[in-house]
């Protein structure tokens, strides 16, 4: 573990050398894919910042595979991380929430040993009403044998198998959290030098947590289990202080405060949405690496959720995502659904 003084100044791109550093058997692959990610971010990041001034608001008119309303900056973002991670020779395929199939290396391109997954914009339906967005990745390294392009096999794989993960979050500022498995590091973009600059080392999140995100419009289709959850976490059962709620409907930004200050987020399967909403390639997963680097628990309600074998690349999975305690309550309580 480096420790840097107060006063050192870290970027992105010094902390990922130093990273690796400490590891002799790395190649320096993975960190060229960390880089160009933080390079995409910071596009994407001046988009997002120039979204009230230009005509990028409101829908494109189209719809993603999901049946959804694609926003504008959905279809931007989602190439500006295609092309800024095409060409760099460490990857084999692609895939993003907004495209139904893998995005495959273009010819001209070499083929690397990873995957890359990701939702390029989290939370569109709040950019016309300027509250944060964000951007959610995850890393694999490839199953099936290269050089050549991957295969949705390479996708399907475990959240355990994943080698890097991050989430960036268009807030107040815009920040970067990843996570190869050595803890969970945090930068903030100066946009003075359009640098990302380490801010929060070794990020840990509270063993029990103050704040509860959760949608409970969806109360009338939960389960009983999960409507006595939820009571639980509001203290009206008694058996624990009240949590304050607070709900973005934003998942980067919403699971950005939790991890900070402690928190539960929860996303239920309800009757009308038996496996939730939420993405188990581009969303749960790399947020459950991050959040168990954090010292945080995720699980899908009944197993942990880094342990699904997924089956299909835009599967969605049911949420319990935070601080631990709050999880561990989660899965003791759902028991009956098992
Ligand atoms: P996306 O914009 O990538 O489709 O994700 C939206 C997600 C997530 O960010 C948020 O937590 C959730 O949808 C909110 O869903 P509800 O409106 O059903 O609460
Ligand atoms: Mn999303
Ligand atoms: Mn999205």
């Amino acid at each position: 573990m480096i420790n840097h003084t107060d006063t050192s100044v870290v970027t992105i791109d010094r902390f990922i050398i130093e990273q690796e550093a400490l590891f002799p058997e790395a190649t320096g692959e993975l960190s060229s894919i960390l880089y160009e990610m933080a390079v995409a971010a910071k596009m994407i990041s001046s988009k997002v910042r120039r979204a009230g001034l230009i005509d990028i608001l409101g829908a494109a008119g189209s719809e993603n595979v999901q049946g959804e309303h694609q926003q504008k900056l959905d279809v931007i973002a989602n190439a500006i991380i295609t092309k800024a991670m095409d060409h760099g020779g460490k990857l084999c395929a692609m895939a993003s929430e907004e495209e139904e199939g893998i995005i495959e290396i273009p010819p001209q391109f070499k083929c690397g040993k990873y995957v890359l997954l990701f939702d390029p914009l989290d939370g569109s339906s709040n950019i016309d009403v300027n509250v944060p967005v964000g951007t959610i990745f995850s890393v694999l390294r490839r199953v099936t044998p290269g050089p050549g392009r991957g295969a949705l096999e390479d996708m399907l794989q475990p959240g355990l198998q994943q080698v890097a993960a991050g989430y960036v979050i268009y807030g107040s500022s815009t920040m970067l959290v990843y996570t190869t498995g050595h803890g969970a590091h945090g930068f903030t973009l100066d946009p003075s030098i359009g640098e990302f600059l380490l801010s929060h080392p070794h990020i840990r999140t509270p063993e029990v947590g103050k704040y509860l995100s959760v949608n409970d419009s969806y109360e009338q289709h939960w389960s009983e289990p999960v409507r006595a959850l939820m009571r639980r976490y509001r203290g009206l059962d008694q058996r624990r202080e009240a949590m304050n709620v607070r709900y973005v409907g934003s998942l980067v930004a919403d699971f950005h405060r939790n991890l900070l200050g402690g928190g539960i987020f929860v996303y239920p399967a309800n009757r009308k949405s038996p496996s939730g909403k939420l993405r188990l390639l581009y969303e749960c997963n790399p947020l459950a690496f991050i959040c168990e680097q954090a010292g945080g628990a995720a699980s899908n309600g009944q197993e942990r959720l880094m342990e699904v074998v997924p089956t299909e690349l835009h599967q969605r999975s049911p949420l319990y995502i935070g601080s631990k305690q709050d999880v561990a309550i989660a899965i003791q309580m759902l028991e009956d659904e098992r």
